[in-house]
């Protein structure tokens, strides 16, 4: 089989497919989940078990998905299902890799709902439509967005309006092709918005202190103070497994690992490609926009205005309130007035958005590669199709966002699946495949030799440890989620078919993974 897969479309240059990659990993998590995990969960202690967690399953997943990525593809395999069964000769090992499909096509259907409230704010900014707001007027805003039945600020088709047209950008991308729209965008995009974050970072770390209260009493607050909380561990809190499990899931999320999505960029990678210089270049660029530039942006300028109490009670009060309602708080309060708030509104959201979409495209590309690759579709024809479908589902999570519908699929698609994939292809590609064969496999036209330690950290290290997350995870929140231990009854319902509508994902993707075997049994290729 390996030898009459078709050509695949191929990368165009090194540096567009470190910028496509880079642009795969930066995303809304960088600047958005990842200032509101490191809040929430302590700040400076938040950030060791970050660090333990990137060493030992961030870097070795990394290597491991482009290893597991490329040999697939030179079989002609674009996505996981493919891929698992080129590495393991057993039937079953397509239909675990449902989940490369299934995670992908499920977060990118909610990311595209929230990439659209980036480009509806940048709207916003640009018309100042949140000037002069301030936190109560902010939330309004807020509220009145994310909920249908709440007039008081938006039109009721304004978030139908920004949905539609995030997804017709994402889908137009798409069926461009790899270099002319995806490998183009991150060539545009990247650059953009790591301009756009360096001056946002400079703006902030160079505020003064201002005046907060905080129980009453007026104390003095500076960035600096953010970026203290943020270095500074509390040892004491390390022992709690909820910091742990938050900081594993972030490193998963923000390096887009365990997802399906690496691998399918991958796939269009030759044997004559690096892997290992590159998959690390790709980790630490994300770990910077991450790190430095998202570290140094939300945190410090939320800090400077509202004090570390306030901005751990802001990152507690929902998902998106630092981002959404308390950076246009800060924009508002900067010096220079209406024109300033106008910039760093503009720069704030369209990074946000740029950081957005050169990740949907990511996870729209598995569903697509298979598709194409499977069913002979055309890639405009696989955009449309994908694009409908995405658009269609995606309108229950509009109409019932207030209701946890969102938050089902970001915990069970975008949290605890990661970590099930991860270990599913590390124990293929190390153990089924063999350590040697894993070694040799990320080796090929690599550009530098990856140090031995990470041999033994990938082969032992990494699958002990997301197997002891797994347990652990199950035990300490997948088990109270499933059961929904902190909803409320009344949300019950929606919750429910949250999960139905997954589950109906998941079913009609195995099913299609069994009809694209039985067309490739039919057609004489077959891969076992
Ligand atoms: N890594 C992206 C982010 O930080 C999200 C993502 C996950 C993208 C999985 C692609 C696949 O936002």
């Amino acid at each position: 089989m390996s030898d009459s897969a078709p050509a695949r479309e191929a990368w165009g240059s090194r540096i567009g497919l470190i910028l496509a990659m880079a642009g795969n990993a930066v995303g809304l998590g960088n600047f958005l989940r990842f200032p509101k995990q490191a809040v929430e969960n302590g700040g400076g202690t938040f950030m060791i078990p970050y660090f333990i967690a990137f060493l030992l399953v961030g870097i070795p997943l990394m290597w491991i998905e482009w290893g597991v990525g490329r040999h697939g593809g030179l079989r002609g395999h674009g996505s996981v299902p493919g891929m698992f069964q080129s590495l393991w000769k057993n039937p079953i090992a397509k239909y675990l890799g449902v989940l490369g499909l299934f995670m992908p096509m499920v977060v990118l259907i909610y990311y595209c709902y929230i990439e659209s409230w980036t480009l509806a704010w940048t709207w916003a900014s640009l018309r100042g439509a949140t000037q002069g707001l301030d936190q109560a007027g902010m939330q309004a805003f807020f509220k009145s967005y994310v909920d249908l039945d709440n007039g008081t600020v938006h039109g009721f088709w304004t978030p139908f309006a920004f949905f539609f047209i995030t997804i017709l950008i994402n889908f137009y991308v798409v069926s461009k092709g790899l270099t002319k729209g995806i490998e183009r965008l991150a060539k545009i995009g990247m650059p953009i918005l790591f301009i756009f974050a360096a001056i946002l970072v400079v703006r902030v770390l160079t505020l003064g202190a201002s005046e907060v209260i905080i129980d009453g009493v007026a104390t003095q607050s500076s960035p600096i103070d953010g970026l203290n909380f943020m270095y500074t561990p509390n040892w004491s809190l390390l022992a709690s497994p909820k910091v742990w499990l938050a900081a594993t899931g972030q490193i998963f999320f923000t390096l887009s690992v365990g997802m399906g999505s690496l691998q399918a960029y991958a796939s269009y990678l030759t044997k004559k490609d690096d892997i290992a210089l590159s998959g690390i270049a790709t980790a630490a660029t994300n770990e910077t926009a991450e790190v430095v530039l998202g570290g140094s942006l939300a945190i410090p300028a939320i800090v400077a205005f509202f004090g570390v109490a306030g901005a751990t009670a802001i990152a507690k009060g929902g998902s998106f309130d630092l981002g959404f309602i308390a950076m246009p708080l800060v924009f508002n309060q900067l010096p220079g007035g209406a024109m300033m708030s106008t910039i760093a509104g503009v720069m704030w959201f369209g990074l946000l958005f740029l950081a957005g979409i050169t990740s949907s495209v990511a996870m729209a590309t598995p569903a697509l590669s298979f598709v194409e690759e499977n069913f002979g579709w055309t890639r405009k024809k696989t955009a449309i199709g994908l694009g409908v479908i995405a658009l269609l589902i995606g309108i229950l999570h509009l109409v019932y966002y207030t209701q946890g519908f969102l938050e089902e699929w970001d915990y069970w698609a975008g949290t605890f699946g990661l970590v099930v994939l991860a270990l599913i292809e590390t124990v293929l590609f190390v153990w089924v495949f063999g350590p040697d064969n894993m070694w040799r496999e990320i080796h090929e036209g690599a550009s530098i030799r990856i140090p031995r330690f990470f041999k033994f950290v990938m082969t032992f290290v990494t699958p002990v440890f997301l197997l002891v997350m797994m347990i652990w995870w199950t035990v300490q929140e997948a088990v109270p989620t499933l059961l929904m231990a902190n909803v409320p009854e009344a949300d019950h319902g929606v919750r429910w078919a949250s999960r139905g509508v997954m589950l109906a994902i998941l079913l009609i993707q195995l099913w299609l993974i069994k009809a694209a075997w039985r067309r490739r049994v039919l057609d004489g290729k077959e891969v076992t």
